[in-house]
């Protein structure tokens, strides 16, 4: 009896191995390859620092509008998720880090510093102060091509609070 267990037993052990050596492809099948070569597909798919660039483009357009319509809770949230975005971005592209100081270390907490002020006037002083540091950086980082601009007539699907 006791060897009909242990034989029960072993079997189980062995199915199991199995499983995890033949990993089914997750869902969509084009990550294909060993892991290696898996790992590389997503990494491909993440993109680089461009793809954190996009968000915080959209992100800044966002934030500008929030500030006019002294929409501060909406301000305050762009600023988190773009200062999250540059962040994966640098994880992703560690040598852009450096470039990226000012930006984190002194534009975003004085941005924030209006917004939790709820002070317009100084709003529109750091938002200008971003965006040159925007433009600093990418001067740093060869692409002085893109020249941020103060979005004047850019239209959001997000109003004021009330
Ligand atoms: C680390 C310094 C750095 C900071 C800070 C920075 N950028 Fe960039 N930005 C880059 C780099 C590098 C690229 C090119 C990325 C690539 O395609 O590899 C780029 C690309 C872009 C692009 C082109 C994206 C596309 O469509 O391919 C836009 C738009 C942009 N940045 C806007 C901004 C705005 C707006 C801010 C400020 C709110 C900002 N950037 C702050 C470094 C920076």
């Amino acid at each position: 009896m006791k060897y009909v267990y242990l034989v029960l037993l072993s079997g189980l052990i062995v199915s199991c191995n199995k499983k995890s050596d033949d990993k089914e492809p997750v869902e969509g099948k084009w990550i294909k390859g060993d892991e290696t070569e898996q790992v590389e597909i997503i990494e491909d798919h993440f993109q680089g620092f461009g793809k954190a660039m996009w968000e915080v483009s959209y992100r800044f357009k966002e934030l500008y509008v929030a500030g006019e319509n002294e929409n501060w809770g909406y301000a305050e949230h762009h600023v988190h998720e773009m200062e999250e975005a540059i962040e994966l971005g640098l994880e992703r592209r560690p040598e852009h880090t450096e470039a990226a100081s000012q930006f984190l270390t002194v534009s975003i907490p004085e941005i924030n510093k209006a917004i939790e002020e709820n002070n317009k006037v100084l709003f529109d002083e750091k938002y200008e102060a971003m965006r040159q540091s925007c433009n600093a950086c990418h001067v740093m980082r060869d692409h002085e091509y893109i020249k941020v601009k103060t979005p004047t007539e850019y239209y959001s699907i997000v109003g004021k609070a009330d």
